[in-house]
């Protein structure tokens, strides 16, 4: 089964993800956070990539089908895989279906998370995230422990309040756009209310996912 998660920064598609992905035992691949990693290790991607991430802008659609075609022709993705962040772009979205099609497969469902601009700012303003399982947390200040692997909570560059203007509008003006191509070529899109309890939320995309 091939999901693919879509929503503004914030919306809880890292947190909401990894709950799927679990469920369904399949992988979680964010695109991002495959970016990030890239930046640790100093790769010539990650070097690539870091200036538009700073600034809250998207990577070259060139970059992120490389990446794609990586994880989507892995082992680990036979069974299928969550896709968190993979796709913003009309280009991408067209990438993406050609790839899993070649690979005889098929996208078999859009979860679009829906969240008011205010709360993903309160979101976002709150959040750190452990350098090292990427896993997003709340109410921690950067430099804790991760509680679940031992990493170091830290506070990302694109979450300064500048980066994150330029990344919600960045959504609004190529990401949204995704949407209506989506629901244009008859795929299948769930909205989710993503607000409130985490698990209410995770029943909702579970359901919408086996509807
Ligand atoms: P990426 O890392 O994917 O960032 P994003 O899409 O902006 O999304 P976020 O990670 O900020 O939010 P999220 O929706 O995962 O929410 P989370 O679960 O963390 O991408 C970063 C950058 O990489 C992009 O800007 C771009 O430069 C580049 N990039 C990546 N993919 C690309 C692509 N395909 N094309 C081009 N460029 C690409 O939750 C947020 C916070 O809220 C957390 O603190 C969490 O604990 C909390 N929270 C979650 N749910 C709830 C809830 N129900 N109630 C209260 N708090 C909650």
């Amino acid at each position: 089964m091939i999901i693919v998660l879509l929503g503004p920064p914030g919306a809880g598609k890292g947190t909401q993800g990894e709950r799927i992905a679990e469920r369904l035992g399949i992988p979680k691949i964010a695109t991002g956070d495959v970016l990030r990693e890239a930046i640790r290790n100093g790769t010539e991607q990650g070097l690539a990539a870091k200036s538009y991430m700073d600034r809250g802008e998207l990577v070259p659609d060139s970059v992120i089908l490389g990446i794609m075609k990586d994880a989507l022709s892995s082992p680990a993705a036979a069974k299928g895989a969550i896709l968190d962040g993979v796709v913003r772009t009309v280009p991408q979205a067209e990438g993406l279906t050609k790839l899993v099609a070649d690979l005889g497969r098929k996208v078999d469902k859009f979860l679009l998370f829906d969240v008011p601009d205010d709360e993903l700012i309160r979101r976002i303003s709150g959040r750190t995230v452990c350098d090292k399982c990427q896993t997003p947390y709340k109410g921690f200040e950067p430099g804790t422990t991760c509680p679940k692997c031992g990493g170091k909570l830290v506070r990302r560059p694109d979450d300064e309040p500048e980066a994150v203007k330029t990344r919600l509008r960045v959504y609004r003006a190529q990401t949204e756009p995704v949407i209506h191509w989506a629901r244009d070529h008859d795929l299948d899109v769930a909205e989710i209310d993503a607000t409130g309890d985490l698990d209410a939320i995770t029943r909702r995309a579970m359901k919408a996912i086996q509807s």
